[in-house]
Parts: structure tokens; C-alpha cells; sequence
């Protein structure tokens, strides 16, 4: 019986010397348990070193594999050939981001946007805890389960590849920005609310979104950022309704030490 094969259809593209994209194949020996960065990584060492890839953990930790795979954004190092009920596996970069080479896009507008919703706890009132800390910031676990789903982002960028409005709105924050930006609102501990709404309730920020849900069907992480938006806009009406705020924050911002209590955890 002869040995089985894949076809590997890689789109290559250098935008500095090229005009469009273009599809190369290339046979794959086939082998169980193969993922998609597997076959990728055998066509880049056997044959044909040329082929851009981005990788690291191998694991789907690191978040820097993210491509589209039989026209789905999947992270290559968890999908398995065999899943894709297809002997031919066609890969593209993501959407909605500049190429840089084949299957490598520029993530930088990605992060700047990750970085401007101040995704850390901010603390306003007490410096000198925060240089000679003396304990711990904890909170309740119903409060922890409130955001800790977000707190599993990994930073691929599929959500953003699949959002709708981030294909037409370069200037919208994409789902993943605006999910951290409610993973800090939520977090009881954090005390820069009012400047982090702020930041997203603009022209541009988070009422852009209509709810596609594309960015939660495709997270290989199982965060849901569609519900984080759509708690966020929640947060936002909250915060220009004065009467409303302190009901939809709840408690917020305790801080107990030492650790008097069991039942009380510390939060990622
Ligand atoms: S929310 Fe999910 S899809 Fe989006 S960047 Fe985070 S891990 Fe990736
Ligand atoms: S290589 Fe790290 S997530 Fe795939």
C-alpha cells in the first residue's frame, strides 16, 4: 500500500517584490497526529526553506500561530490534519491583517490596540502599600468567575481576524482589546474605570461592534469576547447613569490581608 499524502497549499506572498499572492503545493507524507504546523514545518524543512512561518510553543499557548486553514482562522499547532476531513489543507494568513511574508502578518496595530485600554489593575489611592506591599489584593470567587474566562486570552489575534467590524473600522479596538478592556472593569480590584470607558466609549469604540459573534466561534481558547463587549457596553451605560454605577460595579475595590479566609482566592 503506498504511503498516504497530503497536499499543502501554502499561499506565498512578499508584499516588497511581489504583486498578489499566489498558491504553491507542495506533498506531505502523511502521519498520525500530524497538525497543520507539522506539515507546514516538514514542507519548510524538506522542501522548500523559503515558506514564512510565525511559531513558538507548539502547544497553543503562545498565541503566534494563527492562520486560516480551510478558510477557517485556527491556531496550526492544535489543528489536526486528520479533523479537517480533507486530503488537501489550503493556509492563508489571517484576515484583516498586513502581510509581512506568506504566513506571517504584522500584529503591531494588534498589540498598540491591546495596549491602549490599560489592560493592568491600576490602583489610585494607595502608593504605599503598592511600594512596601504588607499583603495581598483578594476577592471573592464569585467575583473572580465574573472575568476569569478572559484572563485565558493568549493574544493570537483570530478573533480580530474574523470580526467583521474590524475588517471595515481600522480605528475599532477588535475584540480582543475591548474584552480586556472588561476583564479590568470587572475586577473589583482595579480603580481606573472611569478612564478605561472612557477609552472605549468613543466613535470608533466599542458601539461599533453588532454582536457578529464571529470573534467568540472562532477563540481556541473558549473566551467569549462577543459577551465581553456586550457586558462592556452594559459597564459604559452604567457609568453615565451616576444612580446605576455602584449597583452594576458591585462592592469593588476591598482589599484584605493577611489572608483571613479560606474561602477567599487569589485572582490570576
Ligand atoms: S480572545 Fe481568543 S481569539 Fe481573541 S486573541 Fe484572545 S485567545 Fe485569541
Ligand atoms: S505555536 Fe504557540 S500557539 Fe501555536
Amino acid at each position: 500500500m503506498g504511503r498516504k499524502e497530503l497536499e499543502l497549499k501554502v499561499q506565498r506572498f512578499d508584499p516588497s517584490v511581489e504583486k498578489a499572492p499566489r498558491f504553491q503545493r507542495y506533498a506531505v507524507p502523511l502521519k498520525d497526529g500530524m497538525t497543520v504546523l507539522d506539515a507546514l514545518l516538514y514542507a519548510k524543512e524538506r522542501l522548500d526553506h523559503g515558506i514564512a512561518i510565525r511559531f513558538s510553543c507548539r502547544m497553543a499557548s503562545c498565541g503566534s500561530c494563527g492562520m486560516k486553514v480551510n478558510g477557517r482562522p485556527v491556531l496550526a499547532c492544535e489543528t489536526q490534519v486528520a479533523d479537517l476531513g480533507s486530503s488537501t489543507v489550503t493556509v492563508r494568513p489571517m484576515d484583516n491583517f498586513a502581510i509581512v511574508r506568506d504566513l506571517v502578518v504584522d500584529l503591531g496595530s494588534f498589540f498598540s490596540k491591546h495596549a491602549g485600554i490599560a489592560p493592568h489593575l491600576e490602583r489610585k489611592g494607595d502608593l504605599q502599600e503598592q511600594e512596601s506591599p504588607s499583603g495581598e489584593y483578594l476577592i471573592r470567587p464569585d467575583e473572580l468567575d465574573s472575568f476569569v474566562q478572559f484572563t485565558y486570552c493568549i493574544k493570537c489575534g483570530l478573533c480580530s481576524s474574523a470580526c467583521p467590524t474590524s475588517s471595515t473600522d481600522s480605528l475599532f479596538p477588535g475584540p480582543q482589546a475591548l474584552a480586556q478592556a472588561h476583564r479590568f472593569v470587572e475586577d473589583p480590584r482595579d480603580e481606573a474605570n472611569e478612564e478605561r470607558l472612557d477609552l472605549v466609549d468613543k466613535e470608533h469604540g466599542v458601539w461599533r461592534c453588532h454582536f457578529a459573534g464571529t470573534c467568540s466561534a472562532v477563540c481556541p481558547k473558549g473566551v467569549d469576547p462577543a459577551l465581553g463587549i456586550q457586558l462592556l457596553k452594559r459597564h459604559v451605560m452604567a457609568a453615565r447613569s451616576p444612580s446605576r454605577r455602584k449597583k452594576a460595579k458591585g462592592g469593588g475595590g476591598a482589599r484584605v490581608f493577611p489572608n483571613p479566609n479560606k474561602d477567599l482566592v487569589k485572582s490570576p
